[in-house]
């Protein structure tokens, strides 16, 4: 009898073909809406394998309807949506999808960051809506980003390609990250700095670390009020790693100068929320990995990570 698969969302064709070929399918057929909790707990129930992305919570609850499940595969790095002590309880196998986004989503926080310093969107409305009267000397001038001090907090591997693209804009970078990387301070010239230190002397810093109990609210008022007061902020990796309404006051009052942010506590953040109100303040639906390659990528390596675990063999990325 062939393994049952559920996978959560409308993958593409060649991707559900490849685990057709070993294993039983069902899918929810929406591509934009998740699947609702209802039907996945329903569909959870008899399967031995999940296909999920970063939209859905698996948690306990949902793991205790389960009662063949082998293995969770989530099509991301980041694996915050799910309970892993709970799987891990019971005997449920997760796999992610490291290293294949790791240069696209540096990509994207480098872009974000150049955006949000040289107020690109901010400027794009500004001419379309008909503002653009004359040149003038100060009109929408940013920061500069040649030259500046990056802080990186979270030297995994999306921060060190960050750290590679900022050598090649002079840039002196500083970086926290629960341990020294002694290897990557030689190879990069970058340098280990305490948190606060951090905060304290980069005009840029990017979070590029992954959402735990101990990060979040890193950055939070006092984390904030640390930071110069020209200096932006650059959140790709988990909204709740900051402390949004925190945040919110930093940027109104002037004592950050800007925030590029690609990712929020609720998503999709809602319209209404007080940070979309800024003008200083660039946002993204959560789009750090989304290259067509890229995106192929992850569903490719999370159908593998599957494949391989149904068959109890070892998948190519093991969170537990
Ligand atoms: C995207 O945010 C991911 O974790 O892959
Ligand atoms: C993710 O790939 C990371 O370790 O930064």
């Amino acid at each position: 009898m062939k393994a049952k698969v559920y996978i959560t969302r409308k993958i593409p064709d060649e991707i559900v073909s490849k685990i057709e070929a070993v294993c039983e399918v069902r899918m929810w057929q929406e591509e934009e809406k998740p699947v609702p909790r209802e039907v996945l707990e329903k569909e959870i129930a008899d399967v031995d394998g999940l296909f999920c992305l970063l939209t859905e919570s698996i948690d306990k609850e949902l793991l205790d309807k389960a009662k063949d499940l082998k293995v969770i595969s989530n099509m991301a790095v980041g694996y915050n949506n799910i309970d892993i002590a709970a799987a891990k309880e019971k005997g449920v196998r997760v796999t992610n999808t490291p290293g294949v986004l790791t240069e696209t989503t540096a990509d994207l926080t480098f872009a974000l960051l150049m955006s949000t310093a040289r107020r690109l969107v901010e400027s794009t409305e500004y001419l379309k809506s008909g503002r653009w009267e004359t040149w003038s000397p100060m009109q929408l001038a940013g920061q500069d980003i040649y030259g500046a001090t990056l802080g990186i907090i979270g030297m995994g591997r999306i921060g060190e390609a960050l750290a590679r693209r900022a050598k090649g804009f002079n840039m002196n970078i500083l970086y926290s990250n629960r341990s020294r990387k002694p290897v990557v301070e030689e190879e990069l010239g970058v340098q280990y700095a305490e948190m606060d230190r951090l905060l304290q002397e980069s005009d840029f810093v990017c979070i590029m670390t992954p959402y735990t109990a101990e990060t979040k609210n890193l950055i939070g008022e006092r984390e904030l009020s640390l930071m110069k007061s020209t200096s932006i902020l650059i959140n790709t990796a988990r909204g709740g790693i900051v402390n949004e309404n925190a945040l919110y006051h930093a940027l109104r009052s002037g004592s950050i100068w800007a925030a590029g942010l690609d990712v929020f506590e609720q998503e999709p953040v809602p319209l209404d929320h007080p940070l979309l109100t800024l003008p200083n303040v660039v946002t993204l639906p959560h789009i750090g990995s989304a290259s067509i390659k890229t995106r192929m990528r992850m569903a490719e390596l999370a159908a593998e990570n599957l494949i391989l675990a149904i068959r109890n063999q070892t998948p190519k990325n093991i969170v537990v």
